[in-house]
């Protein structure tokens, strides 16, 4: 496995795999590689003749007030993992190789951001959709990969992806969890042992609500009630979002088919979680049981 640090040398392999006729697959991280992160890189490996994954900490999405200083890294442990997935390449560029100047262009995303994580993070979504653009210019991958667990940031992506014809495939990955229902994560090691106890109640209580909508429940209102109702009852945290919405359109939901994600995000001490459940709805009438399977599970 190489490290690359520079956007030529990378564009370079990447070019070198292109005319052996290699397929090359993307994860894109933020390092601090977890079981999540591995499992979008043994997707990946499965899928295509190259595997990169990025680790770069990008400074365009985060707000002033967040945790970029503070944000985990440790490029030893990520190498060992991405070792395990038997990745070709690490692109790990410093922060001056990708912006080497105030930036003078930016992706901006107009639809799907003034929602869940997008409504208290300005900007967020145009860093992410900034820095996933740039990465895919320097990698040309043809298949790139995203997890479930950040379903907005994977919708906004798709629809870059299709806004800009671009002829990569986004491929969304099952969110992976702890034994006890907590998402993996790179900030769980943020939660205090208190916090971690409560933290698995996060996506019980959308599983409670996804059982709502089985049985017909179609209010929005009292869906994101009974998520809403369930942490403040079971847990300390401070509540920023408890939302239902259609998916990947990620606008309030009117038809009766589709899917619709149920999704929160909790505030920790020192943690930000989010979770969501996508569910796809056919037609039931209150207390009728949908004997459709939750695609987190599958
Ligand atoms: O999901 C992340 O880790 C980041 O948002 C991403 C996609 C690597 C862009 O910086």
């Amino acid at each position: 496995m190489m490290i690359i640090t520079r956007a030529s040398a990378m564009r370079k392999k990447t070019e070198e795999w292109k005319q052996q006729g290699c397929s090359t697959g993307f994860v894109p991280t933020m390092g601090a590689l977890h079981g999540g992160h591995l499992s979008l890189m043994n997707e990946a490996r499965q899928k295509n003749d190259k595997v990169v994954v990025s680790i770069f900490v990008n400074p365009l999405q985060f707000g002033a007030d967040e945790d970029y200083d503070t944000y985990p890294k440790n490029i030893e442990a990520d190498a060992e993992t991405a070792g395990m997935a038997n990745v070709d390449v690490i692109f790990a560029p410093p922060v001056d190789e990708l912006y080497p100047r105030p930036v003078r262009t930016i992706v901006h995303v107009e639809k799907g951001v003034q929602v869940l994580c997008g409504r208290n993070r300005p900007g967020h979504f145009d860093g992410v959709a900034t820095v996933v653009m740039k990465l895919f210019q320097i990698i040309h991958p043809d298949n790139a990969y995203f997890g479930r667990k950040d379903a907005q940031q994977a919708a906004v992506v798709q629809n870059m992806a299709d806004d800009f014809n671009l002829s990569i495939d986004i491929v969304t990955c099952r969110t992976i969890r702890e034994t006890d229902g907590l998402a993996v994560s790179s900030r769980n090691i943020y939660l205090t042992e208190k916090e971690r106890k409560q933290a698995p109640q996060l996506y019980k209580s959308l599983l409670t609500a996804e059982e709502k909508v089985h049985q017909g429940e179609r209010d929005v209102s009292v869906l994101e009630k009974v998520i809403h109702n369930s942490l403040v009852n079971h847990t300390d945290a401070e509540i920023d979002y408890a939302e239902v919405l259609a998916y990947p359109e990620l606008e309030t939901f009117s038809s009766s088919s589709g899917q619709i994600i149920l999704a929160a995000a909790i505030r920790f001490s020192k943690a930000r979680l989010i979770d969501n459940i996508i569910v796809p709805l056919r037609d039931t009438k209150k207390g009728e049981k949908q004997d459709v399977p939750d695609l987190d599970e599958i």
